[in-house]
């Protein structure tokens, strides 16, 4: 990473929650006459450097969207070689990520993952509990309308059970019950691979996110890149619906 470059960035109107869609693996490797699964694995890779970024930046939040509710769909092959990726990335990548002082959370479901991966995640998470450093989120089964209904539904049981009233319920108050708990909001969403869209992703938390999409496709996303989309949020003129 050039060392210039970063001292290029404004600190000043730096972004504290940043979230990724990490899209294009499959078309990268199917342009290069590989298996999709090779593009995952170029992925991790990609992931690796830039987490590595938000950390010498120290970037309060960093969210990637790794396996959404609706990838279960994809072929048996793809998911499990999927989800081996993600065991074989949490028990290679945790110490490491423990002494850069990552705290890392896993968002989204889980519980349709195999108890394997369920206690190598909770061990990931246990491990980094205390640090202060990058809160490092990994969407894992992961849907913006699953988590709205998820905190909605436990919103329905506290007042069912007499905890709150209904009117107590504000915006705060729901937030609460996200998996982001405790987090900004997302302020710069990127997405990589050429497609416009948010794909059910973190629809909450982005209500007021600036969007920046790229065509590169994401194991080709570089640090660079990802520090032009930082100084590129520099320079949004965001008025949150208010005036200036
Ligand atoms: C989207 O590309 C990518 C995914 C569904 C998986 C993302 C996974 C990684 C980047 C690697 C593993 C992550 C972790 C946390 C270890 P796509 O397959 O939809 O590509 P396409 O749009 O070209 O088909």
């Amino acid at each position: 990473m050039n060392d210039d470059l970063l001292k290029q960035l404004d600190k000043t109107k730096m972004p504290r929650h940043v979230a990724i869609i990490m899209d294009g693996n499959g078309r990268w490797a199917n342009a290069l006459g590989l298996l999709r699964t090779a593009g995952h694995t170029a992925g991790v890779k990609t992931l690796k450097k830039i987490l590595t970024v938000a950390v010498d930046l120290n970037l309060e939040a960093l969210t990637v969207y790794a396996f959404s509710t609706e990838n279960w769909k994809r072929p048996p092959a793809e998911v499990d070689f999927l989800m081996h990726l993600f065991s074989e990335y949490i028990e290679k990548e945790k110490m490491e990520m423990h002494e850069k002082n990552v705290r890392i959370r896993f968002i989204g479901r889980t519980d349709d993952f195999s108890p394997t991966i369920q206690k190598q995640i909770q061990g990931a998470v246990n491990l980094m509990k205390n640090n202060t450093g990058v809160k490092f989120n990994i969407a894992a089964d992961y849907g913006g309308q699953d988590e709205i209904i998820r905190a909605a539904q436990n919103l329905a049981r506290k007042v069912a059970d007499g905890e709150i009233s209904a009117e107590q319920i504000s915006a705060s108050v729901f937030e609460d019950e996200l998996d982001t708990v405790g987090q900004p909001p997302v302020d710069l969403l990127i997405r990589t691979g050429g497609d416009q869209r948010i794909s059910n992703f973190l629809l909450w938390q982005s209500a007021y996110a600036e969007l920046w999409f790229t065509n590169t496709q994401w194991p080709d996303f570089t640090p660079e890149e990802f520090i032009s989309a930082l100084k590129d949020f520099g320079k949004r003129d965001r008025r949150f619906g208010g005036v200036k």
